[in-house]
């Protein structure tokens, strides 16, 4: 079981990944986008947006720099306080993030406009999204220094499937919770051309990260000069 969940199940979930990227990139281009629904409703959004993407951009970024630079991780996990700083900075960004997560999902089941324009993909998104932050934080509070064996294990394994030499062994003895939250990584990865995750690729991160986290202008009529005047 583990082996076909570990070892070939990523195949199958990242070809489905490449091969919906190329589809899609060929086919509509011009959509690779989050389809705004700022204009629709803004309140809700704003404190939904801003804590989901702060929260998991963080959170990836230890993730990232865990994959990339294993040894680095475990050499600052060397020391107990800057492990605890580590632990304790990734588990309140997690937590950051499944706010803000449940903030937009709270707007997309409430409000009619939003709900309106609410495909069965982006609801399946959400969903995947929501497990992956739930098993996520849980693996955090309930399984000691998760970013040691995040390094010493999660990361050789991520690196054995690059290899094409998946090296199951690694990943085997992990948790139930963190074994759902690997393969629910997986299935987003496939998701995203077939998603507004796909927006992924066309962002610019400092800009991304510095503007307002979406721009809508209106407009309307000045009802004394009759003039067209544009509110940010
Ligand atoms: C879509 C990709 C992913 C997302 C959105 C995600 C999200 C999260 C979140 C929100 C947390 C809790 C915050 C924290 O303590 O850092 C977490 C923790 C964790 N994740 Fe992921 N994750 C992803 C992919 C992966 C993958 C591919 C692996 C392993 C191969 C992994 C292994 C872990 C581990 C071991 C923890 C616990 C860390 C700790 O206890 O400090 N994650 N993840």
């Amino acid at each position: 079981m583990n082996t076909l969940l570990f070892g070939v199940l990523p195949y199958v979930l990242l070809v489905i990944g490449i091969a919906g990227a190329i589809y899609r990139y060929n086919s509509n281009r011009f959509t690779w986008s989050t389809q705004s629904s700022q204009f629709l409703e803004n309140k809700t959004l704003f404190f939904g947006s801003f804590p989901w993407h702060y929260g998991i951009i963080t959170v990836l970024l230890i993730h990232l720099f865990g994959f990339l630079i294993p040894a680095g991780l475990l050499a600052w996990n060397g020391s107990p306080i800057r492990l605890i700083i580590l632990e304790v900075t990734g588990l309140a960004m997690g937590l950051l993030a499944l706010f803000g997560l449940v903030a937009l999902i709270y707007r997309r089941l409430t409000n009619v406009r939003a709900k309106a324009v609410t495909s069965q993909w982006d609801a399946l998104l959400l969903l995947v999204l929501l497990i992956q932050v739930i098993t996520g934080v849980l693996t955090a509070i309930l399984y000691k220094w998760g970013s040691n064996w995040y390094a010493a294990a999660a990361a050789p394994y991520l690196w054995s499937i690059i290899a094409l030499n998946p090296n199951v062994d690694l990943v085997a003895n992990l948790p139930l919770l963190t074994k759902l939250h690997i393969i629910n990584a997986m299935v987003i990865v496939a998701l995203i051309p077939f998603t507004r995750l796909v927006h992924f690729f066309v962002i610019n991160i400092y800009k991304y990260l510095s503007r307002p986290y979406q721009v809508v202008r209106w407009y309307s009529r000045d009802s004394r000069t009759e003039n067209i005047v544009q509110y940010k």
